[in-house]
């Protein structure tokens, strides 16, 4: 039992016109959509953000992007700043996606800086780590969880840091439907909550959610989030249908 409250968001990667994100959310907002005791955020592509956020206007669900630039404007052909995803309403962002990383080279000293531009922005970061199955097997998973970490919360200061949510996404369980075992990811769970303690002090590091991200499904998230420090999830494939995406919420009203 702890007093952050739980939150899922979707990630929905690159799926869904703009008007299939229409008639998801509508089924998300009529299933959950007046609950309170669980955040509840999706993050649809670009292309969608404006006829999701209208569908979930008035309801408590949350409108996050899955990307940005840390510039606020500029000759930056194919890329959204922070201001314009403010423009459309959006409160969330996740940054330093593993897909990202690996598939479009983004750096720790980059996701930094899209980190601050989202804050100074008032959107709330949702910042991704994780290992890949190599680093796991080679005995790295907390090293490289340590520096991804801390290099992409450089320079956040303790005000700022409540506002930041991290997601843990093991990259070897993301799509795979290998999920990490309740031991595997409360490890790293309570690792990232011993590092946010050691740099921003007790208080603080209570009040940051951490997600667990990677095949998280109906079936295994009552187990993953009845852990101490899994705050929540970040889901890829289960947030595409409503039904999946809302027994997920319920499963996270229900472990509170
Ligand atoms: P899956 O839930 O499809 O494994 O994706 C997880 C993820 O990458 C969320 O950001």
């Amino acid at each position: 039992m702890s007093s952050r409250k739980k939150l899922i968001a979707g990630n929905w990667k690159m799926n869904k016109t703009s008007a299939e994100a229409t008639a998801l959310v509508t089924d998300v907002v009529t299933a959950v959509g007046k609950l309170t005791d669980v955040d509840i955020v999706v993050c649809p592509p670009f292309t969608a953000l404006e006829s999701a956020g209208k569908a979930l206007a008035d309801s408590n669900i949350r409108l996050g992007a899955q990307n940005m630039h840390p510039e606020a404007t500029g000759a930056y052909t194919g890329e959204i700043s922070a201001g314009m995803l403010r423009a459309l309403f959006a409160t969330y962002v996740i940054l330093g996606h593993s897909e990202r990383r690996a598939l479009f080279a983004e750096t720790d000293a980059f996701i930094n800086q899209k980190v601050h531009a989202a804050l100074k922005n008032q959107l709330k970061p949702i910042l991704c780590v994780g290992e890949s199955l190599a680093e796991r097997e080679g005995g790295s998973t907390l090293k490289v969880v340590q520096t991804q970490l801390e290099a992409g919360l450089e320079g956040v200061g303790k005000d700022q840091v409540s506002s930041v949510v991290i997601a843990y996404e093991p990259v070897w369980a993301i799509g795979t439907g290998k999920v990490a075992t309740t031991d595997q990811a409360q490890e790293v769970h309570a690792f990232i909550r011993g590092l946010l303690t050691k740099n921003f002090g007790e208080a603080i590091a209570q009040k940051v959610r951490i997600l667990y991200g990677g095949s998280m499904k109906p079936a295994n998230a009552p187990d993953l989030l009845a852990q101490k420090d899994i705050d929540g999830g970040l889901i890829g494939g289960a947030s595409l249908e409503a039904r999946s995406f809302v027994e997920l919420v319920n499963a996270a009203a229900a472990a509170k």
